[in-house]
């Protein structure tokens, strides 16, 4: 019998979301023309109000080159995962229990969820609960445990190296010192990559709190050295020794109005320093534009893998991939498990070992 297999983006956007779609789904209806594929709108929300297509196959034709998703996408997030769908009616269906009901009105075969880590939880919860799911782990960020790689992540490692590439000149000629804070919400994977693939000098991540002075320090040898700039790549989540212990409420209140790591940062060695100091701060630039060729040939080879995961019938997994193979990972044993960088991490030691300075 064919199956029927419903198919959402949720969370932030991030490359390679479009052909993660395309491999599903023309793997899916090479295995069975009959096949049906039902596209829910915008994420999460579109699974609660039951607001979906019937997609074709025209519908995933030319999309390998696009970002972004064809879907839509929203932020639901896992913690308001109970509270009621509608906030007029306290008392009735939560949000849960109304993603389920549709699952179970469409009586849907299957439900492949493409998204990052929050996703992932609200994803197991789904999966917990009866409904066979299987995830595609998305985000710049490269935080999914259970994976070596999460989509997205090479593309905007490529971007914000091109950021970093741009800024060289520029710095050159004026003799400054540039601060780029790229994103990577929590983690340092984005800043590490991007800081080691454009020659950063200093690269600052949260797995290593950093401490003015000694960022100052390696500044200063840089100048002792006669090289005429700096580049600093700081990851968003990126904090001084000092802020290591505050929660977030504390953070903003310590930082006063300055939202920006890298903001915060200038003030710091402004203190210190006299030299001129800019900042860049790429932002969403990095979520956008076409996936990569590398993202293209990791999400073709993941979502035909969710397909052959969904034919077989083997659900509540991640599909992800360690060295060159895809693995299908249980849900529960990746689910809210944050893959921090380890201080043992081959590419952070390798940008040790050649004096490239973390601020610690
Ligand atoms: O998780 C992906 C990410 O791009 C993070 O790197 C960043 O902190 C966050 O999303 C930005 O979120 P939003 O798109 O909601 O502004």
């Amino acid at each position: 019998m064919a199956l029927k297999v419903g198919m959402l983006t949720s969370g932030g956007d991030a490359q390679g979301l479009n052909p993660a779609m395309r491999g599903v789904s023309r793997a899916l209806w090479n295995n069975n023309p009959d096949t049906k594929i039902l596209g829910f709108l915008n994420g999460y929300h579109g699974l609660m109000h039951a607001n979906y297509r019937h997609m074709q196959d025209h519908d995933f034709s030319g999309i390998l080159t696009l970002g972004g998703t064809i879907l839509g996408t929203s932020r639901q997030s896992f913690k308001f995962v109970n509270d009621p769908l509608y906030d007029n009616q306290p008392e009735g269906i939560t949000r849960l229990e109304a993603m389920i009901q549709t699952y179970n009105d469409l009586a849907l075969d299957a439900l492949v969820i493409l998204g990052g880590g929050g996703t992932q939880k609200t994803a197991n919860l789904l999966s917990q609960k009866g409904c066979n799911i299987i995830h595609l782990p998305k985000t710049i960020d490269n935080d999914i445990s259970g994976t070596d790689l999460s989509f997205g992540f090479q593309s905007a490692v490529n971007i914000a190296t091109e950021v970093i590439d741009g800024i060289h000149s520029t710095a050159l000629s004026h003799s400054r010192v540039f601060i780029v804070e790229l994103m990577g919400n929590k983690v340092g994977w984005l800043t590490l990559h991007a800081g080691i693939a454009s020659g950063a000098d200093i690269i600052l991540i949260p797995e290593i709190p950093y401490t003015p002075i000694k960022v100052f320090q390696a500044l200063q040898t840089r100048e002792m050295e006669k090289k005429r700039f700096s580049i600093i790549a700081i990851a968003e989540g990126a904090r001084s020794i000092d802020e290591v212990d505050l929660d977030e409420y504390e953070l903003k209140e310590s930082r006063k109005s300055i939202h920006s790591v890298a903001y915060h940062l200038q003030n710091q060695l402004e203190e210190l320093l006299i030299k001129e100091i800019r900042v860049c701060v790429p932002g969403h630039f990095q979520r956008g534009g076409k996936p990569s060729a590398f993202d293209r040939v990791l999400t073709t080879k993941l979502g035909v893998e969710a397909a052959n995961a969904v034919i077989e019938g083997d659900f509540g997994k991640m599909i992800g991939v360690v060295g060159q193979k895809t693995v299908r990972v249980p849900l529960q044993k990746v689910s809210g498990v944050t893959k921090w960088v380890p201080l043992d991490d081959p590419v952070l030691l390798a940008a040790r070992e050649m004096g490239i300075s973390f601020g610690d």
